[in-house]
């Protein structure tokens, strides 16, 4: 099915808009240089964002464009919700109140809770249920702002769930208007049939499960829970040395719990990202700024956990490109909250607003590998933009945990606004 894209619009009245620029990852003291442009217009034609400026300049060329009045609102790049794990079934409220007591995280995986809990409920539930409980996850992110979101597998373990969760995220494609892009995690957890066989579990994924999902050729990225209990640094290694030969581009779950060396493992092998990095040393850190590796920081998993954060500011001192993300998932975090990311990024990570913006939005896609096609707004680029209930983005942190979204544009196209999902079948 064709891509739908506005044929042309023109957005005027914008209070102000801010914007990273360029076409890759902003990495340390880029990531604040957000571009802002205030009482301006935005012309839009075949989806992309054709010019920026004030309406005498841009009116002549959009003279036949139908015209959207922001009203003074506030303008920014849609959302980039780069690691999250929407697809899955069953719920797991109980472990939220045993941590809250006490319990650690890892404990409830070593007792056999935790992701297996979910995997036995994803394992049982149909691929209409899987896409019913994802569509009512996405019509929250949509109404959050988040234009493009990554969702990774890896609540199946086996062959026919792992794909199962794929099948949901491309039947989403087709009738939700986000882009997503799917990431393989089936090494999340090492599953009963092969306990204590860490790497026996992982050579069926590369033998078994690999060539299924490079035939479908639509998932870009193969993941690994790389921790203490469950994959180790040379399991990781060997898997993902595995899945780079074939032809995925790599992520990890990376010194979450333990500082194992994940981050570094990254950087080695040429990572896309390494997210959480709650443990990651400093030798690490700067590994991953020389690398190129984005460091994905997901704030809302620390919240849950009652875990110290990853220091934004020390990340990019060090001169890496951070990416801010939810880590939505039944476990860990079940939080997709936006607002409460910006409010944490600036209040506990160490990040300006200009900083948390660009997190959120270009370095958000450049983890995506789609720095080049979304995430800033500038000609040439998909129009996936945001208006918003405040007269500056500045507001987006300070207005603590609240949702500011007014409307979402997605290439161009309204496909929400004031509490409804107005968009076209399939974007
Ligand atoms: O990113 N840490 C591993 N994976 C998820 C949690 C998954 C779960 O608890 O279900 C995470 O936090
Ligand atoms: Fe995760």
């Amino acid at each position: 099915m064709a891509e739908n894209r506005q044929k042309a619009l023109f957005v005027h009245n914008i209070g102000e808009l801010w914007t990273a620029e360029g076409l890759r990852a902003a990495a340390g003291p880029a990531m604040g240089r957000v571009k802002k442009f205030r009482d301006t217009c935005l012309y839009i034609e075949d989806g992309r964002i054709s010019a920026i400026g004030e309406e005498a300049r841009l009116r002549a060329a959009a003279t036949a464009a139908p015209t959207f009045d922001a009203e003074g609102r506030a303008c920014v790049p849609g959302f980039i919700d780069s690691h999250t794990h929407f697809i899955f079934a069953g719920w797991r409220e109980d472990e939220f109140y045993w941590r809250a007591q006490g319990i650690p995280y890892m404990e409830m995986h070593q007792r056999g809770g935790g992701i297996q809990k979910s995997v036995d409920a994803t394992r049982r539930a149909s691929l209409e249920e899987l896409v019913r409980l994802g569509k009512a996850r996405l019509e929250t992110m949509l109404s959050l702002g988040i234009t493009t979101v990554e969702g990774k597998s890896g609540y199946g373990l086996d062959k026919e769930t792992e794909l199962r969760q794929l099948q949901a995220m491309d039947e989403l494609s087709t009738v939700m208007p986000l882009t997503i892009i799917p990431t393989f995690l089936g090494a999340h957890s090492i599953p009963p049939e092969y306990k204590d066989r860490p790497r026996e579990f992982l050579a069926f994924l590369v033998r078994e499960v690999f060539p299924l999902f490079k035939k479908r050729g639509q998932t870009p990225f193969v993941d690994i829970f790389c921790e203490e209990g469950v994959f180790g640094i040379e399991d990781s290694r060997w898997y993902l040395e595995q899945a780079r030969a074939a032809g995925f581009a790599l992520k990890l779950h990376a010194d979450e719990v333990k500082p194992l060396g994940g981050a570094g493992l990254a950087a080695e092998l040429g990572a896309t990202s390494a997210d959480h990095l709650l443990k990651a040393s400093d030798q690490d850190i700067q590994a991953l700024a020389a690398a190129g590796t984005i460091a994905c920081l997901l704030p809302l998993t620390a919240f849950n956990l009652r875990e110290p954060y990853a220091s934004g500011r020390r990340f990019i001192d060090a001169g890496c490109a951070v990416a801010l993300a939810s880590d939505l998932n039944p476990g860990s975090c079940y939080s997709q909250s936006i607002p409460l990311i910006f409010a944490l990024a600036v209040l506990y990570l160490g990040m300006s607003i200009e900083e948390a913006l660009t997190a959120l939005t270009l370095n958000g896609a450049a983890a995506l590998g789609l720095a080049a096609q979304t995430g800033s707004l500038e000609p040439g680029k998909d129009a996936d933009f945001l208006l918003l209930n405040a007269p500056s983005p500045g507001h987006l942190a300070y207005h603590a945990g609240m949702n500011l979204v007014h409307s979402v544009f997605k290439r161009g196209i309204l496909v929400w606004q004031n509490g409804n999902v107005l968009g076209p079948a399939r974007i």
